[in-house]
């Protein structure tokens, strides 16, 4: 694929995409391998959420990601897998032994019974084996549904549960730093809630002792090494899913967007190499985890399609100590680097110490992703570990697009500390007040808005249409509404200052209040309970919770504990409160609606600020929770 070269290439794709979209997309789609080209390239409505890209064309998404890349790649690295322990030996695997794996997974697959279109849940730590299963499922044509193996046992079963999963691929244990977590025990737990998992397949990875249904559960090292490595990839229409990905919304448990073949294999190849101007020869290692859309789309799917050479990384940032990116880079040579920037931020916070010692030359390019980058935090990362030569591409974007929508292409882009900068072409942002009247011109800001498709848009949550229909669509009239808010400076460039509903981005883990309210409530002394995110030196945003706790005998030490521990149990500890305040009372309106931006003002340590308060129903209960602000 020929990549965009110069700004001024940027602005003439740019134009074309937009004036020809069709064409413009056919012209980046011929790339790819197809059994079957699209009859035509987009239908679209936005109103009846209806949305399809390269109609009846036919494919499979790893032969793209594999097959067409071994005729000249068969011997070159697709990742360099590091582990948690820096003295473990590392892994590496070429294209040839990723086709060779796949197909064994894949194979295993289908003697569990799993067809096209069946769900497969993938719960399992950051090891090559997580990449091999999403790819197994996809070379057989089935969904998968990869959960973060950081969420609980009950988050993990509601996700099962919703998508009628068949399989689940796991593995003993993963480790985190100094912690090993027996993933193994938590699938257990989960499962027992769910009848619909017929096997598990599990993974020796730490070893550690677990308990094994045998009518259900198989060890993977027993089948997989056994199964035949050729396994002719299923022929899957466009439009047919390729996975569901679950994630938080303002309201209700979380979603399951889906994501369909053709469009997400053409958007994310064509994004990859365009915002990180990748080269043959290149090494790339994005830190995000295979549980996020981070890792589907720019470890698994975009890096492959577009052939290139990775590093899957088990750890942390912090084991054994603060300087593990940076040897990496240095011991691998690693061209560009993709990270978030609560990662940047908490380096930077433990000294430059651990950043000296290593060799840092081979970089050419940092990625950003998850969260907006404040200023500081960029220009430490640009002047300490970019020496002020590599391009920081501030990569805007969010599960249900799939790709990067909006960010600097590196080195052709100039760049400006925490702005994304400029839509890729085929995106076509703008910005609406409140009312959805479109906010035209530049030094405005507004709720972010996209008025055109792009081929990798969310295409249903799964399940339920008019969910998706309600959560994106019905806001504004004829625009897909990114829940962002958006700064557009006189240049044109773009400034995402973070959410504008009831969503908070925690360490670059998009959260929702209400489920953590809702995760709160079910300890039995709370009875009512309001979360909301206030600003965090390292997290981006904390998570500060108001709980109503009237007849319990406990200290509140033991309550906040409490909680705490109800919290790890029904989401996970990404959920986490960072404070919790007890109080007597909520700041309601007289028809009964929590005053949010109150107890956000409160939480920020804004109490001088805190606006109109006369509609509220008792404002006794404000000078209380002032008084007691944590
Ligand atoms: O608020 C935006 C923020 O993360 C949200 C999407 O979260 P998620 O679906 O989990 O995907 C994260 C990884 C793509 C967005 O609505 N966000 C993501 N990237 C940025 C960002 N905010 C500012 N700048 C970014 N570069």
């Amino acid at each position: 694929m020929k990549k965009i070269s110069s700004i001024e290439d940027y602005n003439s794709q740019y134009k074309k995409s937009v004036e020809q979209p069709e064409a413009f997309w056919a012209d980046v789609a011929e790339n790819f391998t197809w059994k079957k080209k699209w009859d035509s390239v987009l239908k679209w409505d936005f109103k009846n959420y209806d949305v399809k890209w390269f109609l009846n064309a036919k494919l499979n998404i790893t032969e793209n990601c594999i097959d067409r890349h071994l005729p000249q790649k068969a011997n070159d690295i697709a990742f360099i897998w590091e582990s948690n322990f820096e003295d473990k030996p590392n892994r590496t695997i070429t294209y040839q032994q990723l086709h060779d794996e796949v197909c064994k997974l894949a194979n295993t697959l289908k003697s569990f019974g799993v067809v096209k279109g069946d769900r497969v849940c993938i719960y399992m730590p950051m090891i090559p084996e997580s990449v091999f299963a999403m790819l197994a499922c996809a070379r057989i044509g089935a969904v998968h549904s990869v959960v973060f193996a950081g969420f609980s046992a009950s988050s993990l079963a509601g996700r099962i549960q919703d998508c009628d999963c068949k399989v689940v691929l796991t593995s003993d244990g993963a480790y985190r730093g100094d912690k090993i977590i027996n993933l193994k025990n938590v699938v257990d737990e989960a499962l027992e809630i769910c009848p619909s998992v017929k096997n598990v397949l599990v993974y020796k990875h730490t070893n550690t002792t677990v308990s094994i249904n045998s009518s259900r559960d198989k060890w993977w090292g027993d089948l997989v090494p056994n199964a035949s490595d050729k396994c002719e990839p299923e022929v899957m229409d466009s439009e047919d899913m390729l996975f569901i990905l679950y994630t938080s919304g303002s309201t209700g448990k979380p979603k399951g967007v889906v994501h369909t073949c053709g469009g997400y294999m053409v958007y994310t190849c064509y994004s990859f190499l365009n915002v990180f101007q990748y080269n043959p020869g290149d090494l790339y290692w994005c830190t995000a985890d295979v549980g996020w859309i981070t890792g589907h789309s720019y470890i698994t799917y975009g890096p492959l399609l577009a052939g290139a050479s990775s590093i899957i990384f088990e750890g942390v940032p912090t084991y054994p100590d603060a300087g593990r990116f940076w040897k990496i880079i240095d011991k691998y040579k690693v061209t560009h680097f993709y990270t978030a920037p609560t990662a940047i931020r908490a380096l930077e916070a433990l000294g430059l110490d651990f950043v000296k010692p290593y060799r840092l030359n081979s970089l050419k390019v940092l990625g950003s992703v998850g969260e907006p980058i404040n200023e500081e935090a960029w220009q430490w990362y640009n002047t300490n570990i970019g020496k002020e030569k590599c391009p920081i591409v501030d990569t805007w974007w969010q599960t249900e697009t799939g790709g990067i929508l909006i960010s600097p292409l590196a080195g052709i882009t100039k760049t400006k500390p925490s702005y994304a900068t400029l839509p890729l072409p085929g995106v076509q942002p703008i910005l609406v007040d409140e009312k959805g009247n479109e906010i035209k011109g530049n030094n405005v800001e507004g709720n972010l808005c996209i008025k055109f498709p792009w081929p990798s848009i969310i295409r249903t949550t799964y399940g339920d249409h008019e969910r998706c229909k309600q959560t994106y669509f019905a806001t504004y009239n004829n625009l897909y509404f990114t829940g962002d808010g958006c700064k557009r400076d006189e240049n044109g460039y773009y400034r995402i200052t973070g959410r504008v509903d009831d969503v908070m981005n925690v360490s670059g883990h998009r959260i929702g209040t209400a489920e953590v309210e809702s995760a709160i409530n079910a300890h039995a002394d709370v009875v009512e309970s309001a979360v909301v995110g206030y600003p965090h030196d390292i997290k981006g945003q904390g998570i500060y919770a108001y709980c109503i706790v009237p007849s319990s005998k406990k200290s509140h030490e033991e309550l906040r504990k409490e909680i705490i521990a109800e919290v790890n149990k029904i989401i996970g500890p990404i959920a986490k409160p960072d404070k919790i305040q007890i109080v007597t009372g909520l700041p309601k309106t007289r028809s009964g609606k929590i005053m949010r931006r109150i107890l956000r003002k409160v939480a920020e340590g804004e109490i001088n600020n805190l606006g109109d308060t006369s509609t509220l129903l008792d404002p006794a209960v404000v000078e209380e929770i002032v008084k007691g602000a944590l």
